[in-house]
């Protein structure tokens, strides 16, 4: 932790820290629970800054992208095209042909329409595009309601019956390769039992299409891999990989592909912030800091818990405090009612388990720039991305 405040004085606070060695742990964890051809797409939304991209592009991940912003952040990290998939509800056409002429794995396609724009748009530029239908298997994760994405009422993927007729229609198109299926039920999801039904689910579909004569090259059963946060039980990467591989034991055919985030990076980053003031009404004590629900929006947004420590902890009795940052809202909290050792002005906190769902959802809200981001890497800190200036915040204004 002596380390830490010597990073805060080089680069300020608000300011995240990420460790390549943990992703790096991570990603071999996971890898190597494999034991049959299998992908790690690490999903860039979770931490989409090129340094730390990088370093899993180096590992050999592929990726999984959600945006034509996405297809150029994971490319300039390094990511090969053939190893990366490109997912999400909405893609637009331009999306769609941006991902066509980099040569993607494949498209995970979420309705009719955008697989009627896909062929259209690969017909355009002559090229056939490889298709994976993104099946909606009416599974819930048993996670929280925001991160939901696999049951019948969500936006996501198509249903069993309406994916098969769209894949009869793609394997008629000369336009479109069909190349594998995918399915995504949820973030943070702790429990294997619903990996087992999404994965049955979506090995019955396989099975069901190769008897139609449609093969599948690959079968992507999307992220959402749960970490401790608090006390939760976090998912043994063995034993997902050996769920997965049980529900497809009947297709050694197919490459098995998943699409972490938060699994490869969460704990590899923490949001370093100072303690600016104290104060203290009649029912509450609070600690104000320079971090905000801007640097950090996952306690106001899903009520997310992150652990909290003193980078230099004061000797002395504990108090409870909510840990606030300077936005102008009360859901502008990092944590709320927390035991915490006594705490000076100047003094820093290291907000935990900051890696994923961090920087990448930060804003600019209240026109506050976007904090710095160092990489750390044997034994080394680099500036990833410099702290934004007040300039930075009009940019583009008129
Ligand atoms: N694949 C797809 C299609 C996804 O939609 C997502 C996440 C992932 C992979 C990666 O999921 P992960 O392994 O990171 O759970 N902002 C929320 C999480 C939103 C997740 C959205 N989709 C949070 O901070 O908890």
């Amino acid at each position: 932790m002596r380390g830490l405040a010597a990073l805060a004085r080089r680069y300020g606070t608000p300011l995240y820290v990420y460790s390549a060695q943990t992703m790096r742990e991570r990603y071999g964890a996971l890898r190597g629970a494999f034991t049959r051809p299998a992908l790690v797409c690490y999903a860039l939304k979770a931490n989409s800054c090129r340094a730390v991209a990088a370093v899993l592009a180096r590992e050999g991940a592929g990726a999984d992208i959600v945006s034509g912003g996405e297809l150029l952040r994971a490319r300039a990290a390094g990511f090969m095209p053939s190893r990366i998939v490109f997912s999400g509800v909405g893609k637009t056409e331009e999306e769609l042909a941006a991902g066509l002429r980099a040569g993607v794995k494949a498209f995970n396609v979420e309705s009719s329409e955008e697989l009627d724009a896909l062929a259209r748009v690969a017909g355009r530029l002559r090229r056939r595009a490889p298709v994976s239908m993104r099946l909606n298997p009416d599974i819930d994760a048993m996670t929280h309601p925001h991160v939901t994405t696999g049951r019948a009422d969500n936006k996501f993927g198509v249903e069993a019956s309406e994916a098969f007729s769209l894949y009869r229609r793609a394997a008629r198109d000369p336009r479109l390769r069909v190349a594998g299926v995918s399915c995504h039920i949820g973030s943070q999801i702790t429990s294997l039992a619903p990996y087992r039904r999404a994965a049955a689910a979506v090995a019955a579909l396989a099975r069901k299409l190769r008897a139609a004569a449609i093969p599948l090259d690959f079968a992507d059963m999307g992220g959402g891999i749960g970490i401790s946060y608090e006390n939760e039980a976090a998912l043994d990467p063995k034993a997902l990989a050996r769920t997965l591989e049980k529900a497809f034991a009947d297709q050694p055919e197919l490459e098995l592909l998943v699409e972490p985030g938060r699994y490869l990076v969460a704990d590899a980053g923490i949001l370093l912030t100072k303690v600016l003031y104290r104060k203290r009404t009649s029912k509450r004590r609070f600690v104000i800091v320079d971090g905000a629900m801007t640097d950090l929006p996952r306690p106001a947004l899903y009520g997310s818990w992150h652990p909290i420590a003193a980078v230099s902890p004061r000797r002395g009795k504990k108090t409870v405090a909510d840990v606030v940052g300077p936005v102008c809202e009360s859901g502008d909290f990092l944590a709320r009612q927390r035991p915490l050792p006594p705490l000076e002005r100047g003094d820093l906190l290291a907000v935990l388990k900051a890696g994923a769902y961090g920087f990448a959802m930060s804003s600019q809200y209240n026109s506050r720039p976007r904090a710095a981001e160092v990489l750390l890497e044997g034994g080394k800190a680099r500036l990833a991305r410099r702290r934004e200036t007040c300039r930075d915040l009009a940019r583009g204004e008129k």
